[in-house]
């Protein structure tokens, strides 16, 4: 299993299937157990971070599984940080890092970016979110963390719920639930935000059960995992748009408390307002967690690409 990684670039979570995934989260359990080790596995080998676009966890969280595989990490954090601020075009980025690193990981707000720079460059890329629509890594530590917390991915009903229009995170997280065999997803989204056709065909082609929602109002007793995002504003073309829908819906504590006893509450983050914050410290709340499982999900698929191996 492990050849399937080595080398890869990571683009869309739609390349792994099952298999791989299972395999992903298992070496990502052996690296939980270094969780707070320093190991030396990478101690050879150079990251770009390339963050085209604004980021807080991703990025630390690359930078925190690199080092603590004993890489080193070069990285820049914006347009205005590198050269492209004086005009030289992602090409040239792009062959630059890939003379100076191992891997490349960036993140850009345009879509199929990332599939550009793996094309460009000859060492591995990976997608740290591009555009509207993918962003692997978080998908995988979303699945990692629903099998942690239910030991299974299989045969539970989903919300998705919030900007399914506009979100990389809610997208690639239905796409990586599509390799799986969830008892039903629902999409939750206000009219505006809703699944874009694409996403719905993958799910009919698998054969996924899913139903479109306007509302998690009265489905709420029925869901396990409830995975919410923010309103993407900075995708918006029509800022009108935008403030058209904002607070258009917002999961309370009671809400919740309507819901199972065992029902968790996931979110890429950062939120905003979409979450009632008497709900961080509840126990529905897992995206802390959720967001913990960046580094070792991160360190596991850096470790497995660049061919090191966990004992
Ligand atoms: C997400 C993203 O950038 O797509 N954040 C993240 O990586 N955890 C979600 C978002 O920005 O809403």
């Amino acid at each position: 299993m492990k050849e399937r990684f080595y080398k890869r670039d990571v683009i869309s979570i739609l390349e792994f299937n099952r298999e791989d995934l299972e395999y992903l989260f298992d070496v990502c359990d052996k690296a939980l157990r270094y969780i707070d080790k320093k190991l030396y596995l990478l101690k050879d080998k150079v990251i770009s971070l390339a963050f085209f676009e604004p980021s807080t966890r991703t990025r630390f969280s690359f930078e925190v599984a690199a080092k603590k595989l004993g890489a080193d990490v070069i990285s820049f954090t914006s347009e205005e940080a590198s050269s492209i601020s004086k005009g030289e075009n992602l090409a040239d980025t792009i062959r630059m890092l890939d003379n100076y690193s191992d891997l490349i990981v960036i993140r850009h707000r345009l879509e199929g970016v990332a599939k550009y720079a793996a094309e460009i460059a000859e060492k591995p890329v990976i997608n740290a979110g591009d555009g509207k629509q993918h962003h692997p890594t978080q998908a995988m530590i979303d699945l990692y963390t629903v099998r942690k917390l239910f030991d299974t991915i299989d045969g539970l009903v989903y919300g998705v719920l919030g900007d399914l229009k506009y979100g990389r995170a809610a997208t690639s997280f239905i796409y990586g639930l599509s390799q799986f065999k969830p008892k039903k997803i629902y999409l939750i989204a206000p009219e505006a935000l809703k699944a874009r056709e694409e996403v719905l065909e993958i799910l009919k082609n698998k054969g996924i059960i899913y139903e479109e929602r306007n509302n998690v109002e009265d489905i709420i007793d029925t869901i396990d995992v409830l995975y919410v995002t923010r309103i993407q504003r900075e995708r918006f073309p029509d800022p009108m748009e935008y403030e058209k829908v904002k607070g258009s819906y917002r999961v309370t504590y009671e809400l919740l408390k309507r819901g199972k006893k065992e029902l968790k509450v996931l979110h890429p983050l950062p939120k905003v307002d979409e979450i009632e914050y008497t709900v961080d410290i509840s126990s529905y709340a897992a995206y802390y967690i959720q967001a913990k499982y960046g580094v070792p999900i991160r360190m596991s698929l850096l470790a497995l690409i660049l061919g090191a191996e966990f004992e």
